[in-house]
């Protein structure tokens, strides 16, 4: 099923890809040869490119289709890129897309400064829109995503966090950034402000619908499909919701053993196995996965006014894939 989607999303897009390949290199424009080697390790390693692809399909789902979108989408994919390098040396991750993380090949402070340079050149690309609103989209992303993970390290081991403060960490980590890129899609296409609220609340429900799928994945898949470590949530003392979940339902042995293993942050296999058998048999992973797809069905419901079109089969084909992928 998830090879399917995938493989149909990837039909549909692929000269949209190589375009934007081709436009991340070019506009990188780093004078330091150690910038450029910093921000193309991470820069060309794999990444699926879902955030510029939601603002190219955006903003011709109303009608932009000149071929700038696809210059201004790689504003989305250098955010996102300078969020992960500053993401891994602040969650000590030594992988990344199947690679070591930048900050394990160069000194951290280098690994910093590259992603404001890549935040630099996102506003560059930015103010060629001449959208101010498009600006104040990145400002509010910079300053939301800098908050999620500062509170996120605030809240590192704690053990009764809510659903709810939860939610708030991944509403501003990763939800804004991929409602950004689908709102200034509309902006860019100067559609009427009831288009951009619904591309807008389309890319919020996404973003927490893949958030939640990459705590799940955290869980479920593989070092090999995750291209990182398994198990790095709770290592970091990060509590994400199939584990609040069950704490919230587990029995107090049960609960006392799972704390005993968080504020250890360290578990060998067989204690990970046995999480995870308890994740399940408390029904953390399930009500993870039903609110994963509540949000999916949220986000697709906000295209129900725009007429069908490849872009919003597209859109709704990335909304379903964001629940069932592997990566
Ligand atoms: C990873 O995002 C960070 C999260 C918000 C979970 P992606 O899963 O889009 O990362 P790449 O770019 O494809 O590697
Ligand atoms: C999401 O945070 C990524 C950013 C907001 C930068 P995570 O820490 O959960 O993402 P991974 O697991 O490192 O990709
Ligand atoms: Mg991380
Ligand atoms: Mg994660």
């Amino acid at each position: 099923m998830t090879k399917g989607l995938k493989q149909r999303i990837i039909e549909k897009v692929s000269p949209d890809l190589e375009k934007v390949e081709i436009a991340l290199e070019h506009h990188l424009e780093p004078n330091l040869e150690l910038v450029k080697k910093i921000a193309s390790h991470l820069l060309f390693s794999g990444g699926k490119r879902l955030r510029p692809l939601l603002m190219i399909h955006s903003a011709r789902l109303c009608g932009y289709n000149n071929g700038f979108e696809i210059k201004f989408s790689i504003i989305f994919e250098y955010l996102h890129a300078a969020t992960l390098l500053h993401d891994d040396v602040v969650d000590e991750a030594d992988i990344r897309r199947g690679r070591k993380a930048a900050h394990t090949k160069w000194p951290a402070p280098e690994v910093v400064l590259t992603g404001d340079f890549l935040l630099a050149r996102a506003l560059d690309i930015a103010a060629k829109t001449r959208e101010p609103d498009i600006i104040s989209i990145i400002a509010k992303i910079t300053r939301d995503m800098s908050q999620g993970e500062i509170d996120q390290l605030a809240k590192k081991g704690k053990l009764d966090l809510s659903e709810e403060e939860y939610l708030e960490v991944i509403e501003r980590k990763t939800a804004v950034l991929i409602q950004g890129a689908c709102k200034s899609g509309a902006i860019l296409a100067k559609a009427g402000k009831e288009q951009e609220e619904a591309l807008s609340q389309y890319g919020f429900h996404l973003g927490i619908a893949f958030q939640m799928a990459d705590d799940l994945l955290d869980y479920t898949a593989t070092a090999g499909e995750l291209g990182k470590n398994p198990g790095a949530d709770m290592r970091e003392g990060k509590l994400t919701l199939p584990l609040i979940h069950t704490l919230a339902n587990a029995s107090p042995e049960d609960k006392e053993w799972i704390k005993g293993v968080i504020k250890a942050a360290y578990f060998n296999s067989n204690q990970f196995e046995k999480l995870k058998e308890k994740l399940y048999s408390y029904k953390g992973i399930e009500y993870t996965m039903d609110k994963a797809e509540y949000h999916v069905n949220k986000a697709k419901a906000c295209l129900d006014g725009f007429k069908d079109n490849q872009s919003k089969q597209l859109l709704c084909l990335i909304a379903d894939y964001s629940v069932e992928r592997k990566v």
